[in-house]
C-alpha cells in the first residue's frame, strides 16, 4: 500500500461510518499507523472537515517518537490527535483507530451506572474487546491530554472502550479490524440498552468469559 493508498482508505473509511449507523456529520476522527522511513508516525483525518469535502491531501501525518510531535500537512490534525498519538506511542498492537460518536455508545456513556462500571458480562461478544467487560473513559474536555490519559487507562488491556458524555474508541491491527469492532461495540451498547429497559441482564460469570476469550484467541477464518 502506498502513502496516497493508505490515506485514501482512512477518507473511504471515515464515510462509511456514517452509513454504519456509527458516526454522523464530521464527528470522529480516524488514523492509521504509517512510519515514515524510519520515523515512527500515524496518519489521521484534519479536525473538523466534513469527510466528504475531504481529500487525500487533507489527511495529516505526525511523528509518534517525538516528545513534541512532528505535524506534517496542510491541515490542522484531528483535535483528539493526542490519544491517538498516546496509543500509537503506548500499544503495539494499535495500527488503526477509530473514535465515533456512536449513538447507543454516547447515550450510555452518560449514565453515572456506566461510567462506574462499563457495560458487563451480560453477553459473550463483549470478550471481543478483550476483557471481562468493557470500560468507560472518565469525562475530560475534548482535544485534552486528561482525556487521552483516560483512554489510555481505559484502554488497559483492552481493545475498545466508552468515553464519557462523549462517544467511543476502537483499535485494530487494521483499518479494517477496528471498524468492525467499532460496529459490534455499537451493537453491544444498543443491546445492552435494551436489556436495561427490560430489567437489566443476567450476566456471564468471570470463568465463562475466560473460557470466550481462550475461545477468541484462533477465532479466525
Ligand atoms: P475533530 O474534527 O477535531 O477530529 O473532532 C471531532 C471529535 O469527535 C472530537 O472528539
Amino acid at each position: 500500500m502506498t502513502e496516497d493508498q493508505a490515506r485514501q482508505a482512512i477518507i473511504d473509511l471515515a464515510l462509511s461510518m456514517t452509513g454504519h449507523g456509527i458516526n454522523h456529520g464530521s464527528a470522529g476522527n480516524v488514523s492509521m499507523r504509517w512510519n515514515r522511513g524510519g520515523g515512527d508516525g500515524f496518519l489521521v483525518t484534519p479536525s473538523a472537515l466534513p469527510y466528504d469535502q475531504c481529500t487525500i491531501d487533507d489527511i495529516v501525518w505526525m511523528s509518534v517518537a517525538a516528545h513534541e510531535p512532528v505535524i506534517d500537512g496542510r491541515r490542522r490534525p484531528s483535535s483528539e490527535w493526542r490519544f491517538h498519538h498516546d496509543l500509537y506511542a503506548h500499544r503495539a498492537d494499535a495500527q488503526a483507530i477509530v473514535h465515533t460518536h456512536a449513538p447507543h455508545c454516547a447515550a450510555l456513556a452518560c449514565l453515572p451506572r456506566i461510567q462506574r462500571e462499563g457495560i458487563p458480562a451480560f453477553h459473550y461478544m463483549v470478550a471481543l474487546a478483550g476483557g471481562h467487560d468493557i470500560r468507560c473513559a472518565p469525562y475530560a474536555t475534548f482535544g485534552t491530554q486528561a482525556l487521552s490519559d483516560h483512554v489510555l487507562a481505559a484502554m488497559a488491556d483492552r481493545r475498545a472502550c466508552l468515553m464519557a458524555h462523549h462517544g467511543m474508541l476502537a483499535i485494530g491491527a487494521s483499518l479494517e479490524a477496528a471498524l468492525a469492532l467499532a460496529i459490534e461495540l455499537e451493537w453491544l451498547a444498543r443491546t445492552y440498552a435494551q436489556t436495561l429497559q427490560l430489567g437489566g441482564p443476567a450476566l456471564l460469570s468471570a470463568q465463562e468469559m475466560d473460557r470466550v476469550l481462550e475461545k477468541f484467541s484462533s477465532y479466525r477464518p
